[in-house]
């Protein structure tokens, strides 16, 4: 089979190149093994892009990566105006951030139609499209008008609202009935998998039985993949991580000091305002941990032109100078806060050094970051995991401390159980999610996908259009 993946943001082949989200992480070392085409956007705009839309195609491991130049007419109504500002906030339940235009919708529209037909020039008899997340939920749709007959899949990466949610984006049934033309759609979560079905039953009013939806494209398969980590490579790479300058630096700053990590985008989606508070509690409850223990939060820019990310990241650098303010010492700083990224290999060789990891969104698709921290620890002195059950994460790893991250008095207790947690406690713990991890690589989750797509795509074949 000749696999085309398909994704807006990509990765290239560099363990030291600053990493944006884990959707573009996760996909690498796959796509690099199985020899698929990665097809994504190049992050530049052309006019006239639709004359000759590839920028770049370049090896990647046994595979290709090709990059696309975007519509300059459309780049901004597609990114920040329909994907970012009405479908990511939706996805992530803050209906009260969606700022959805029409113009913006139909930008969107134009631009997974002209993915559509860029992906023309790797379409052959055996070729699978594996379509990315919630920027192309209707290029599925865009394929079939082409004439495309081949398997199609799709995966969302973010979580899948309850249907009042979902219905708060005014275009939400032009788009679910769009995602319908592909042969396998999949989930993170049990939950998320739900959800989806329900609205399709409720709103759209299609049969589903099995996880089975019949609609005018014949029949489409939902189905739950967890997304995964490579654990083992993980591991190494942040046993090797700990000579790197950085992590030694870090290491000799903290004199004996523990240390909390924290590693997100800066989103609202990752609770971070709540987490500060929680750390501000915790300093205040038990001011023994001043001193004895600091957090790293490094919160990378990320959509910085978009209103909501601009006033968070004010916000954020209010909040941390003003903790650090009353908190701090002479020769002391509670909150080491970074606003930059870091490759992934100085990223392992940080989580390797944290006692505690602190992953506390407000709604996650999966967070690999979770999953990170826990396959970089030292087995033989394990550090904790603090962990939101609102990520989908949570489902797998619940062998971690598991908090709500709206109960900012509750984290700030959990948060110092997990710095004076004893060895023993920490080495069950953290055998218990070792074990998950192993169980549900990334590589089973790729091959999972590819299964059942061309199952799926065989059922299709084979049924009959409503
Ligand atoms: C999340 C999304 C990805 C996205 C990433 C980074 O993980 O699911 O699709 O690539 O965030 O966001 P950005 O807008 O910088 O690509």
């Amino acid at each position: 089979m000749n696999l085309v993946v398909v994704s807006n943001r990509v990765a290239r082949g560099m363990a030291n190149e600053p990493m944006t989200g884990g959707l573009a992480a996760a996909l690498l070392p796959v796509v690099e093994e199985s020899g698929a085409i990665w097809v994504g956007s190049s992050g530049r705009v052309r006019d006239g892009a639709h004359k000759e839309p590839f920028a770049e195609i370049e090896a990647l491991g046994a595979g290709a990566l090709a990059l696309l130049d975007l519509p300059a007419a459309h780049y901004g109504g597609y990114y920040e105006g329909f994907a970012n500002s009405a479908l990511w906030p939706a996805l992530h339940s803050r209906t009260d951030l969606i700022r959805a235009s029409r113009e913006d919708y139909l930008s969107y529209r134009e631009v997974n139609a002209f993915m559509a037909r860029a992906l023309m020039r790797f379409r052959k008899p055996e070729t699978a499209f594996w379509i990315q997340d919630y920027h192309f939920l209707a290029l599925g749709a865009e394929l079939r008008d082409l004439g495309v007959s081949q398997p199609i899949g799709f995966f969302l990466h973010t979580p899948w609202p309850d249907r009042a949610t979902v219905g708060a984006v005014p275009q939400h049934r032009e788009l679910v009935t769009a995602m319908l033309a592909y042969d396998l759609i999949g989930f993170q979560t049990e939950h998320d998998c739900e959800n989806f079905l329900s609205y399709v039953q409720s709103d759209l009013g299609l049969t589903v039985a099995d996880g089975v939806v019949a609609s005018r494209h014949g029949i489409s398969r939902v189905a739950v993949f967890p997304i995964g980590i490579d654990p083992e490579k993980f591991a190494q790479q942040a046993a090797k991580a700990a000579s790197h300058p950085d992590v030694s630096r870090l290491r000799r700053s903290l004199n004996g000091e523990k240390l909390a990590i924290g590693v997100d985008r800066l989103d609202y989606s990752k609770g971070l305002v709540n987490r500060i508070n929680a750390f501000d509690r915790m300093w205040s409850l038990q001011p023994s941990l001043a001193r004895t223990a600091s957090l790293l939060q490094i919160a990378t820019p990320s959509r910085g032109a978009i209103e909501a990310y601009g006033d968070l990241q004010s916000e954020l650098a209010r909040l941390v100078s003003d903790v650090n303010g009353r908190h701090g010492e002479v020769d002391w700083t509670p909150i080491r806060y970074l606003n930059k990224g870091f490759g992934q290999t100085v990223l392992a060789g940080l989580y390797r050094t944290a006692q505690v990891g602190v992953v506390t969104p407000l709604h996650d698709g999966m967070n690999l970051v979770a999953k990170e921290y826990v396959a970089a620890q030292n087995p033989a002195d394990p550090g904790v995991l603090v962990l939101s059950k609102f990520a989908g994460a949570a489902n797998e790893l619940d062998a971690a401390l598991l908090v709500n991250p709206h109960d900012i008095e509750g984290m700030a207790r959990t948060i110092a159980t997990a710095l004076s947690m004893p060895l023993t406690e920490r080495r069950m713990r953290w055998e218990e999610m070792m074990a998950k991890l192993r169980a549900s690589t990334i590589q089973n989750w790729f091959a999972d996908f590819v299964d059942a797509l061309q199952e799926s795509h065989a059922d299709k074949e084979a049924s009959v259009p409503l």
